[in-house]
């Protein structure tokens, strides 16, 4: 996080606020996020179309990278509007009071009851495929003819290969996401033939972690073909929405090209197509989520055990691991890690952080350099805004951890950590099972 300091004492801050102190403060494992890097991402985003695009432009945030709340009210406050895949991430959208017509709703397999819920709120639907275009006009038929027609995006595979692992790689053409760019034609042809069904723009997304410009650029370039084609069948399509991707630098080296670059670079690609073919420019979307977030965020977590495998290694253990990480053990992803309390000793160890799950892939870094640590010592993880809460599991039955924004000095509670009635909640116990009769 951009806020992050050693103090006098030698001892991590975030937002002005001491981590170990947080610690003490509201437990461990602990999800620490900086208001301030959060913010400035989003004003990044916002102000690189301004400068670049002559359009109308929205970002988005991609609320699967992290939704909560408090997450979607920062967005919301800057101006973005909020991606959402599911019904539980609209409600949450909605209930932090972000206005429906910034909403847009994604998902290759939306339920009725998510776009009925959609429908109502008055959210976008980005449409993935023939059924749900089905549905949709179903729907509108229930609804009578005084319901306005239904704002739909219709969201394509373009067939672009990027370089990210393979699991997180979308713009393919066998992905499971979208209409295949070969039917277009024929969407378009159904779209404008039914009136409760109000098309107004076009979306594809090619994946995640991407630190190439070129298939962005790419992307937008046939984007553009495709809004040239549907000005042919006289619909008035005027978004385009290029997804999100944008990758981030969790080692040294990593080295995504920054927001601005990444927006310039897709801004004068849709420019010069939209020149060329003498085409109005559209308003132009975007859906970043995790060059939103990730870096704002870090977790702490307690060193507790190690285990030294003579000539092999030395296992530290944290009391928290996969699941309210489970990048590492999913994609194999890589993150960096400091000692909170010992910010100025050197740097002696290499050790590989292995969490407290009972499963000996709960690996969080292989291979960290850290000074030397005893039970105790704080372990912080960098970079963990994105995909951590929002895929955290109660994997083992561990609690999810709490979360905290902090701000000049201030430390609010986002998340309350789960406790174990919270974890039997849903729990229910058939009568004839209960040995306690
Ligand atoms: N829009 C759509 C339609 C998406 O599917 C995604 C991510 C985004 C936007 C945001 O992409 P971003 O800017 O965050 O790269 N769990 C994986 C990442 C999965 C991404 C899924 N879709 C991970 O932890 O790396």
């Amino acid at each position: 996080p951009l806020t992050a300091k050693v103090n006098s004492q030698n001892i991590l801050e975030i937002g002005g606020c001491d981590v170990t102190t947080l610690v003490q403060q509201f437990g461990s494992p602990l999800y620490i996020l900086d208001e301030e890097t959060l913010r400035l991402a989003c004003q990044q985003y916002r102000d690189a179309f301004k400068q670049y695009y002559q359009g109308e432009s929205q970002v988005l945030y991609a609320s699967k990278a992290w939704s909560c709340l408090a997450v979607c009210a920062i967005a919301a406050s800057e101006g973005l509007g909020i991606d959402v895949v599911s019904g539980g991430e609209l409600y949450t959208a909605l209930t932090a009071g972000v206005q429906a017509h910034k909403l847009y709703l994604h998902g290759n397999n939306k339920s009725r009851e998510e776009l009925v819920l959609a429908i109502d709120s008055g959210c976008t639907i980005v449409a993935d495929n023939w059924q749900e275009l089905h549905t949709l006009v179903n729907i509108a038929k229930q609804g009578g003819e005084t319901s306005s027609p239904i704002r739909v995006m219709l969201r394509l595979t373009p067939g672009i290969e990027c370089h990210t692992h393979e699991y997180i790689r979308t713009g393919h053409l066998d992905s499971k996401f979208g209409f295949d760019p070969n039917d277009l034609d024929e969407v378009l042809t159904f779209v404008s033939q039914q009136p409760a069904l109000n098309c107004i723009g076009l979306h594809a997304h090619i994946g995640s972690q991407i630190f190439e410009r070129q298939p962005h650029q790419d992307l937008a370039a046939v984007m553009v073909q495709w809004l040239q084609k549907a000005a042919n069948y006289g619909l008035s399509v005027t978004e385009l929405n290029v997804g999100g991707g944008l990758g981030i630098k969790y080692t040294e080296s990593d080295d995504p090209p920054s927001i601005e670059e990444w927006v310039k670079a897709i801004c004068e690609v849709v420019q010069e197509a939209c020149t060329a073919k003498n085409l109005p420019l559209p308003k132009l979307l975007c859906e970043p989520g995790r060059s939103l977030i990730a870096t704002a965020c870090i977790t702490a977590y307690t060193i507790g055990s190690s285990k030294v495998v003579p000539d092999i290694r030395t296992y530290l253990t944290v009391d928290g691991g996969m699941s309210d990480n489970p990048r590492p053990i999913t994609y194999q992803s890589v993150y960096r890690a400091v000692v909170a309390n010992k910010m100025s000793a050197p740097v002696t160890e290499t050790v590989t952080i292995a969490g407290k799950h009972c499963e000996s892939g709960d690996i969080l870094i292989k291979n960290a350099q850290l000074p030397k640590t005893e039970p105790g010592d704080i372990l912080v993880v960098m970079a963990t805004g994105a995909y951590n809460y929002s895929m955290a599991s109660n994997y083992n039955r561990l609690s999810r951890p709490a979360a905290v924004l902090v701000a000049n000095g201030d430390a609010n509670l986002i998340l309350r950590r789960e406790s174990y009635q919270d974890l039997i909640r849903q729990d229910c116990l058939p009568d004839r099972l209960n040995a306690r009769k």
